[in-house]
């Protein structure tokens, strides 16, 4: 091989790879662990299983804040990858977009009526957020897409979890985020959820209105971060806008701003709403 042809492979090995940065897994590494960085960049999914960390190495803080974003049911972090690169085209940078994967991350693996929302999908973006604040050395903004909402809102909230009350997460980790943005969040239910009988509907930790889940993150208020808000549209065909309760879905009580004329499906919802959210962010 020639130096030229190492070279290019080189460069698109960097290109295409979507693991976490060379810096941020040793940073994970030395500070948390092998299995905490094996938990969290979930090669097992090859380039969709994580990203983030760039050229930063943990020793400063970034120019900006990062942001997390956490994926919805039968999802992984690079289902968000557009995502990711409109905020990459607005000034954030690889050191300042982060995620992971909860759970399969496939529906072929595990299909949509099957995922509740379990106390380990809780602990990973939990795990998330944390290594996240340590690397970048600030506050970090968490974006939580569908179901990601309420499974990002309890990792925040801490406490116990709600399918196995004897794991404590531990205390909430409101100080470490400075802004929370749902976008077609599940945060008091989906219309979907009509009756109380597959794991995604759940009286204990699923979508059904008056899951044990929904009433322990939907009682505290304002926890999620300094600034909260919520993004959803009328037309969300997997949400939807109200549920059997007869409350919105998508509402987070408190929030201090909700921009709820999305226009389309949900995905539409997920994907073409960015300039909202990255107004948001910029808000702050
Ligand atoms: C979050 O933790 C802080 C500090 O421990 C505490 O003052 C606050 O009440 C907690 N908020 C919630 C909603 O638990």
């Amino acid at each position: 091989m020639t130096l030229r042809q190492f070279l290019l492979i080189l460069l698109l090995t960097e290109i295409t790879s979507a693991d976490f940065s060379t810096s941020f897994k040793n940073f994970i590494i030395s500070k948390y662990g092998q299995k905490m960085y094996e938990d969290l960049a979930r090669n097992d999914l090859k380039d969709s299983g994580s990203y983030g960390g760039g050229d930063h190495d943990g020793n400063s803080k970034t120019s900006r804040r990062a942001v997390i974003l956490v994926h919805g049911t039968t999802n992984n972090a690079g289902t968000f990858a557009g995502n990711k690169e409109k905020l990459i085209q607005n000034g954030w940078s690889e050191e300042t977009v982060y995620g992971t994967t909860y759970g399969s991350g496939s529906a072929a693996v595990t299909p949509a009526p099957e995922v509740s929302m379990k106390c380990e999908f809780i602990q990973q973006v939990r795990n998330m957020i944390e290594v996240v604040a340590a690397f970048t050395q600030q506050k970090v903004d968490v974006i939580g897409y569908s179901l990601g909402s309420p499974i990002a809102r309890k990792a925040i909230l801490g406490g116990n979890c709600v399918d196995n009350k004897n794991i404590k997460l531990g205390s909430n980790l409101t100080s470490l985020v400075e802004t929370y943005i749902s976008v077609g969040g599940a945060n008091k239910g989906s219309f979907l959820c009509i009756l109380p009988i597959t794991n995604a509907c759940s009286i204990n930790n699923g979508l059904f209105c008056h899951s044990s889940f929904l009433l322990d993150i939907n009682k505290p208020k304002h926890y999620e971060g300094s600034n909260v808000y919520s993004i959803y549209g009328p037309s969300d065909d997997k949400v939807g806008l109200l549920n059997v309760c007869l409350s919105k879905n998508s509402r987070i009580d408190k929030a201090d701003g909700e921009y709820t004329n999305a226009v389309g499906d949900h995905d539409a919802i997920l994907r073409r709403t960015m300039d909202i959210q990255m107004a948001y962010l910029n808000a702050h």
